[in-house]
């Protein structure tokens, strides 16, 4: 594997981002920080879409423009991701001037080889999703079933997408490539999905939403969502119509998009359509995850308990954003919804990276001084069963995120230091070192270091911060590729001074908890 594309789903900027939108962000950010650990060439894009009648409505509300509105909570998104530590290589925008004339080029050779046709149409307008939804999905209250608000009834004439001319070249991809959509449950839904799914509407009249890119030549309307914000993923590699860009070339297809469960339809079903249409290969994959809830509940601005990711990171006095992180991309199995809440937090953390992890390091390392002046010496460097354990751990932790199961390799890494801590109670080093047995001692200590060697490597796409931190203490370098990790990590010779010892996580307050968890 030489390249790895990653793209997340771009967020909506009527709003500052929360909780849901921060999982998205950290669970590809974690994947991306793991596969520079295994390729040579990552990139990794987000951003923001700014377009549609919920963007309008709200900047209407608040009285300023909508370009105004995006502009503020782009940077809050931006500034939130800083925060996180999200290191995207490139943020697109919606309104970014490039994407919008690309975006129009892209609306104008679809139409111009009868891809989109224009049609007078009623239908269901739920402006949550942002699309027309079919009579056939609606809840029995006849509300929308991932909004429950009821939708609209727009009747207008619009440009339409032709999905049914690509319906069964889809059907036969999905069925073909079974990696296509991962976690591979969601794959039914979208068979099932295309067996009653119409044509799609691409645009909006301008008198209803303004708030659009125009149809070149047709002033009357405006680009829709879909078409606008799916084309992100290639215009941000500079590719144009007729006109493919150098980064276009190199990444494409090998793109993986990070996407909610709620989106699944748009980026299997229209954006493949979208992309058979320009002649385009179909992205390697979809990875769904599931959704975010808080105390149990669904996050609804109506309930009140919409969390913004910086005000955890502020409430718990974090410095550095690593047990945020490490935490969200454990939160869900894969595909699957998870929880956040503050007791959940405190307990995990403390357990793993503070009371196992951390402490293992510092235990160890403390000794090593204690008893030997911090120095490693040869006769401390042997072989042990634990390294086949570790560097197998390597391997079961690549092939959890091959298969997009962040969780699972979270738990693997949590595994591995669970026996590294049994082998230090086993094997007793303090005891070894009263009875005068001082070189088994010292084995017993190298071997654990050799081994969180490992586990530094393996955490860091988890805590990056936290993993630097181990790395300085361990004298291990952190750009040492997965491919090529070893136990023979330590060299003979002075290792650490007293001085250089600190815990890399201290557990968080419980005061600062249990207020938190008051609030
Ligand atoms: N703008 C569209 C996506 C266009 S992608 C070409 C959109 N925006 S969104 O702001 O509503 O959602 C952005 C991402 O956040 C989506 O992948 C969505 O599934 C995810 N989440 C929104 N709420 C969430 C949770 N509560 N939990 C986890 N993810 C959630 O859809």
């Amino acid at each position: 594997m030489d390249k790895y594309y990653l793209t997340t789903a771009i967020d909506y900027v009527n709003g500052a981002p929360h909780i849901g939108h921060a999982y998205e962000k950290i669970l590809s950010d974690v994947i991306v920080k793991h596969y520079s650990q295994r390729c040579e060439d990552v990139y990794f894009l987000t951003g923001t879409d700014e377009h549609g009648i919920k963007i309008q409505k709200t900047a209407a509300e608040r009285g300023i423009t909508p370009k105004e509105m995006c502009d503020e909570n782009s940077s809050k998104f931006k500034e939130a991701w800083k925060a996180l530590g999200i290191d995207y290589n490139k943020f697109i925008r919606t309104t970014d001037e490039e994407h919008e004339a690309v975006v129009q080029r892209i609306f104008d050779k679809l139409l111009k080889q009868g891809d989109i046709y224009k049609h007078s149409y009623e239908g269901l307008y739920c402006s949550g999703c942002e699309s027309f939804l079919n009579p056939k999905d609606l809840t029995e209250d006849g509300l929308c079933p991932i909004h429950h608000k009821k939708p609209e009834i727009v009747s207008e004439e619009n440009y339409f997408f032709k999905l049914s001319k690509y319906k069964d070249a889809l059907k036969k991809h999905i069925q073909d490539n079974p990696e296509f959509i991962l976690p591979k449950f969601r794959a039914n839904e979208v068979l099932n999905q295309l067996d009653n799914i119409d044509d799609f509407s691409v645009s909006r009249s301008s008198a209803s939403v303004e708030w659009g890119i125009p149809v070149l030549g047709d002033e009357e309307q405006r680009i829709y969502v879909w078409i606008d914000a799916l084309s992100n993923y290639i215009t941000a590699l500079g590719w144009d119509v007729d006109k493919p860009s150098e980064k276009f070339e190199k990444y494409w297809p090998v793109v993986h998009h990070v996407i909610g469960k709620d989106i699944l339809k748009f980026h299997s079903i229209y954006w493949g359509g979208i992309l058979m249409a320009l002649g385009l290969p179909l992205p390697k994959q979809l990875l769904v995850h599931g959704f975010i809830n808080i105390n149990q509940e669904k996050m609804s601005k109506t309930l009140g308990n919409v969390i913004a990711p910086v005000d955890i990171l502020k409430a718990w006095d974090l410095q550095i954003p690593d047990a945020f992180r490490y935490y969200m991309a454990s939160a869900a199995m894969i595909g699957k919804d998870g929880n956040y809440s503050d007791e959940d937090f405190k307990e995990k953390v403390n357990a793993d990276l503070a009371n196992s992890t951390g402490n293992l390091l510092n235990r160890t390392l403390s000794m090593l001084v204690k008893y030997f002046d911090g120095e490693i010496k040869e006769e401390f460097l042997i072989s042990s069963d634990l390294y086949k354990t570790a560097l197998g751990k390597v391997k079961i932790v690549e092939n959890h995120f091959d298969n997009y199961e962040i969780a699972e390799a979270g738990n693997e890494i949590t595994d591995l230091v669970n026996i590294t801590n049994k082998y230090v109670t086993d094997n007793a080093p303090w005891t070894l070192a009263k009875e005068g047995k001082m070189t088994e001692c010292g084995q017993v200590l190298a071997t654990v270091l050799n081994v969180m060697c490992v586990v530094c490597s393996l955490i860091y796409p988890y805590c990056p911060n936290i993993a630097k931190d181990m790395a300085r203490q361990l004298s291990f370098d952190l750009n040492t590729k997965l491919d090529d990790l070893t136990c023979d990590n330590l060299k003979v010779g002075k290792f650490i001074t007293k001085e250089e010892i600190h815990p890399v996580f201290l557990r968080l307050d419980s005061e600062l908890a249990d207020k938190t968890a008051k609030k």
